[in-house]
């Protein structure tokens, strides 16, 4: 069973993810013009996703968990939005896409400089949001399924080298202390 399965039946109740999710669909929604076909991978419920699908043509979610696919799928229909899930890893994607985003599932890919690669095939423009560089105290249930704890600045310029890259912080998630989050804009 996947990590995330158990998870996403609950996943929406925790308000510090809805807010965090706010943040980083209100910092993409300036650079879209409403006739994009997004992908949005590690969809999870819908958070992000499903936030910009009325703001564009078609969103498409990936997440290698059926259950939150299942959870993304049941939202959509009842808000009767441009939106479909699929149970897929991302680097089974061979779709093409305007616009390529991801929030907090960059940790939780191994290899990154594959994945730079992977989106190069895929899109000319990608947002991805996730922690600053952490201590490993961020997933307080343990790391299972953490690959990284967190991305600094530096690395991620080297990992995304055949992109433009534009970072910012846009949000800074709140327990037991403060885990800034970056937006990382890749384009071509
Ligand atoms: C921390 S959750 C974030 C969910 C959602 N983006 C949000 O912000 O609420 C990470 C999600 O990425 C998915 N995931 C992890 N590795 C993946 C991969 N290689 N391809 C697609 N989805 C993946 C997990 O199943 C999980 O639902």
């Amino acid at each position: 069973m996947n990590i995330f399965d158990s998870k996403a039946l609950t996943w929406d109740d925790l308000p510090r993810r809805v807010e965090l999710a706010k943040s980083v669909v209100k910092n993409i929604i300036p650079h879209l013009n409403g006739n994009e076909k997004i992908l949005d991978f590690g969809c999870g419920t819908g958070l992000v996703g499903l936030n910009l699908a009325p703001f564009v043509k078609e969103v498409i979610g990936i997440d290698t968990s059926k259950e939150m696919v299942k959870k993304f799928n049941e939202k959509s229909k009842k808000l009767n939005l441009n939106a479909k899930a699929f149970c897929k890893d991302i680097f089974e994607v061979d779709e093409k896409f305007d616009i390529v985003v991801s929030s907090m599932t960059l940790h939780h890919i191994k290899d990154i400089e594959k994945l730079s690669k992977k989106l190069l095939n895929l899109t000319h423009k990608v947002f991805l949001a996730d922690l600053v560089k952490e201590d490993g105290t961020f997933h307080t249930k343990g790391n299972e399924g953490v690959f990284h704890f967190g991305f600094d600045k530096k690395e991620l310029n080297h990992y995304f080298k055949d992109w433009k890259q534009e970072y910012k912080i846009i949000h800074t998630i709140k327990k037991n202390k403060k885990f800034p989050i970056f937006l990382l804009m890749l384009y071509k």
